[in-house]
């Protein structure tokens, strides 16, 4: 069968990779791919922003899967368009995807379906914010409620800051339309999970859970990015707590997205804070998460076209994932000034040494391939991901290949996975 996968970054390098490993598989296209991608999938040009161009590309192409990568093309109803035609595609519908596109729809399903989440409130001009965060104490979370690829968050030390960065959000000044409204939220403390499960509108399945590092400098410092690393091994979650994540958090939300008639399908990640209070979410994404799906997929044994077929078509079960017990860890390498404006068009050295390290697959994000070399394209470029039979061993793996890697302005967080291997 032939299977498209409509994105550009790590992850769906990831997502074509892994795919292409199922035997059913006989052709693998991307829709726009990127220069790691043009390697092992058929890329064809494409506009993420438009879904007419996407269902143009399905019509000429005609793919027994659609795998849609990225929030937007969900947000803008990629999978209704798809669906309607009768064309298999593996997400949420634009209305599901609101768990994703509106934080302020997001947070008001949460209080409705009683799942824990952090206090909020929800304004529209900066007098209402001045208002409401009276009832919080500092520090405080500031977000734009629509979808600003990870830069809409802004974690303020003082009221005074939050009342400015709301101001800057409400004006239209810091992530455009995205900003008109804004969610003022406690501020939680904890140990982030990002907790994903397979849904089919009625059943979900858990995938292995993955850490995130989302701050751009060691230590937790720094502004937020679209994530610098991730990584996933047993250790990171037991048994008991994937349980209680189902009961609490997974299930009621497919539940409760089926009962207010706008049945969710797909990946549903849950971003936890696992505060002393218990588990809560901090917010849903409704597709893969990038950069976690690189060492979540470097775990996943079973077959992936199956899984997204059971989501499909309506039996998803407990049987549908297999996973190694190793460990596998991402790392970013950005170029130059990420997260802010970023030099790129730089040569990439040594790919080809880090990906001949056992265990060890480089997935690109931001880079074109030119002239048997491949340049820098975006602000994330490679996400450097590496598995082992244990954490150390994954991790020292994962930064031996970085190390092989080199391009003007390039850089890394050194501490991945380091907040587990202290415990
Ligand atoms: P979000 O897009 O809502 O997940 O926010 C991005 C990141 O901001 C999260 O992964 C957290 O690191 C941080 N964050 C968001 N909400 C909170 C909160 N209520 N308390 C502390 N940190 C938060
Ligand atoms: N890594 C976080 C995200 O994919 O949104």
């Amino acid at each position: 069968m032939k299977v498209l996968v409509i994105g550009s970054g790590g992850r769906e390098h990831a997502l074509v990779w892994k795919l292409r490993q199922s035997p059913r598989i006989s052709k693998t296209y991307c829709a726009p791919g990127n220069g790691g991608i043009s390697g092992d999938a058929e890329c064809v040009p494409a506009d993420l922003k438009s879904v007419e161009s996407l269902v143009a590309i399905a019509n000429q192409l005609k793919p027994d899967l659609t795998v849609v990568g990225p929030e937007l093309p969900l947000q803008m109803g990629v999978v209704d368009e798809f669906s309607r035609r009768g064309w298999p595609v593996f997400g949420p519908t634009k209305s599901a995807a609101q768990l994703e596109s509106s934080k302020a729809f997001a947070k008001q399903f949460l209080q409705r379906h009683r799942i824990p989440t952090a206090h909020y409130a929800i304004c529209t001009s900066n007098s209402e914010v001045k208002h409401e965060l009276s009832r919080f104490s500092a520090p405080v979370v500031v977000k734009a409620d629509g979808l600003a690829a990870g830069k809409g968050v802004v974690i303020c030390k003082t009221k005074d800051e939050a009342a400015i960065a709301a101001g800057e959000m409400l004006s239209g000044k810091m992530v455009g339309e995205a900003g008109a409204r804004v969610v003022i939220e406690e501020c939680l403390q904890g140990d982030e999970l990002s907790f994903l499960v397979l849904s089919d509108g009625e059943r979900v399945s858990p995938l292995v859970a993955a850490q995130d590092h989302k701050r751009v400098g060691d230590g937790d410092t720094g502004p937020n990015t679209g994530g610098m690393g991730a990584y996933s091994f047993p250790g990171l979650l037991d048994e008991q707590m994937t349980q209680w994540l189902l009961q609490h958090v997974a299930r009621p939300t497919v539940e409760g997205m089926k009962a207010e008639g706008m049945e969710y399908k797909g990946i549903l990640y849950c971003g936890l804070m696992m505060a002393a209070r218990g588990p809560m979410v901090l917010e849903f994404n409704c597709r893969f998460g990038d950069p976690e799906t690189q060492p979540i997929l470097m775990r996943m044994e079973s077959d992936l076209v199956e899984a997204m077929e059971a989501s499909i078509e309506g039996r998803v079960s407990d049987g549908d994932f297999r996973w190694s017990q190793d460990a596998a860890v991402c790392v970013v390498m950005a170029s130059g000034g990420y997260p802010g404006t970023i030099e790129v068009g730089k040569k990439i050295a040594g790919i080809e040494n880090a990906d001949a390290l056992e265990g060890v697959k480089v997935f690109h994000a931001g880079t074109t391939a030119r002239d048997n070399a491949y340049y820098s394209a975006g602000g994330r470029v490679l996400g450097v991901t590496a598995r082992a039979a244990d954490l150390k061993s994954a991790v020292d793996r994962a930064y031996e290949a970085v190390g092989k890697i080199q391009f003007d302005g390039a850089h890394y967080r050194k501490d991945v996975a380091a907040r587990a291997r202290k415990k």
